[in-house]
């Protein structure tokens, strides 16, 4: 069951999952810079990797696997170097060679050990007692909290964990609520961390778990328990369609030219400015530029933000959370609006942020376009 394979570099220079000294460096460095600390942490980190896998416990309640799928989709750490190199994984139900006595037989001895990094995938149901999720016979509200009471802190992956995501979408018939939440409810007070998203983008659960294991405790948290170093910027702040939301120039309907051009997805329900995350530098799927939901030419849906994703209408206009517009609009020549950087975006938001009344200033503008005035 538990992976027994050797973490140590062999005399081919190489790691437990094959990946030599050097790449393994380059994760670790990455893993530094999108954690905002310096580059040269990255050997901190790698020496910290190094000398002890961190224990881990997955429990997974009310979901689809997809947050265990986006992990199968990162590159850098593969999930078979995250696996056997930098973590020990001793319970997951879905990757678990063993099955049935064997698997709780897995959990139980993690469980004596402790001390273990317990990650939550999936909403956890609380009516009737939790019985409409179980496994193993058990309840999983119940497996959950045995599990955190000997867990050094809990890792919420995705919005159905953090939060309660689609399972506790109106009306909420299984009455599912995040990890944390349930947590609470049943006396277990640990270190809680969500990292919404459907899926959440799989570098910043890796990081985080690597921050982790480096430092022995989490990353600074926001007000909803999720690290700053990801969910601190809106989407829109960093869109590379922002300069046609704020040129006022919208994709009006799904296939026209605004659309085909690139222009913004305000009006076809983008939540962008209501969500944070950091889905347009981070991008998915390692496939490079655009490779991201309003890079593809879907609004973003809100899915790491309570309150917006699976709770209000797909297509209903975002509310602007300090979204403002700048103070003069400058030309755009590319259809894309591609000329601008993640940097400029930012930078040209927090300037116009501090302007009084600038959301109600956006408010109107959107006004003037839909009247035809802005066009
Ligand atoms: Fe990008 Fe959406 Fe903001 Fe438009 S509304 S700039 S598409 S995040
Ligand atoms: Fe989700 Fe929006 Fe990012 S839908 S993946 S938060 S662009």
């Amino acid at each position: 069951m538990k992976c027994t394979a050797c973490q140590e570099v062999d005399s081919g220079g190489t790691l437990g999952s094959g990946l030599s000294r050097r790449d393994f460096m380059k994760v670790c460095t990455a893993a530094a810079v999108y954690l905002g600390l310096d580059a040269s942490f990255g050997a901190q980190i790698a020496e910290a990797a190094a000398a002890k896998r961190l224990p881990v416990v997955w429990i997974s309640g009310q979901e689809c696997t997809g947050c265990t799928e986006t992990l199968l989709r990162a590159t850098h750490p593969t999930l078979e170097h995250l696996i056997l190199d930098l973590i020990s994984l001793d319970y997951h139900e879905t990757l678990l060679s063993g099955a049935g006595k064997q698997a709780e037989e897995a959990l139980e001895a993690a469980m004596k050990a402790g001390g273990y990094v317990m990650v939550a995938e999936g909403a956890f149901p609380t009516k009737d007692g939790g019985v409409y999720c179980k496994v193993g016979g058990k309840p999983i509200v119940d497996i959950l909290a045995e599990a955190g009471k000997h867990a050094a802190a809990c890792i919420a992956i995705g919005s159905c964990s953090s939060w309660g995501g689609m399972p506790s979408a109106s009306p909420n018939p299984t009455e599912a609520r995040g990890a944390g939440e349930v947590l609470k409810m049943k006396g277990v007070n640990i270190p809680v961390m969500n990292i919404p998203g459907c899926p959440p983008n799989p570098y910043n659960f890796l990081s985080a778990v690597l921050y982790f294991v480096t430092f022995g405790k989490l990353p600074d948290l926001d007000d909803k328990g999720r690290p700053k170093f990801a969910y601190s910027r809106l989407i829109h702040e960093n869109c590379e369609r922002r300069p046609h939301f704020d040129a006022g120039r919208f994709a009006e309907k799904f296939g026209d030219d605004g659309h085909n051009q690139g222009y913004c997805l305000y009006k076809l329900g983008c939540k962008g400015p209501e969500t944070y995350n950091n889905c347009s530098t981070l991008t998915f799927g390692d496939v490079g530029a655009g490779s991201w939901p309003v890079g593809m030419g879907a609004p973003c849906f809100g899915c790491s933000e309570q309150g917006v994703g699976f709770t209000v209408p797909l297509h209903s206009p975002a509310r602007l959370v300090n979204v403002t517009p700048p103070a003069f609009f400058s030309p755009i020549d590319g259809a894309k609006g591609g000329g601008v950087t993640a940097g400029a975006a930012a930078v040209a938001a927090a300037v116009v942020g501090a302007a009084v009344g600038a959301g109600l200033a956006t408010s109107k503008k959107v006004g003037e376009v839909e009247e035809g005035k802005g066009k």
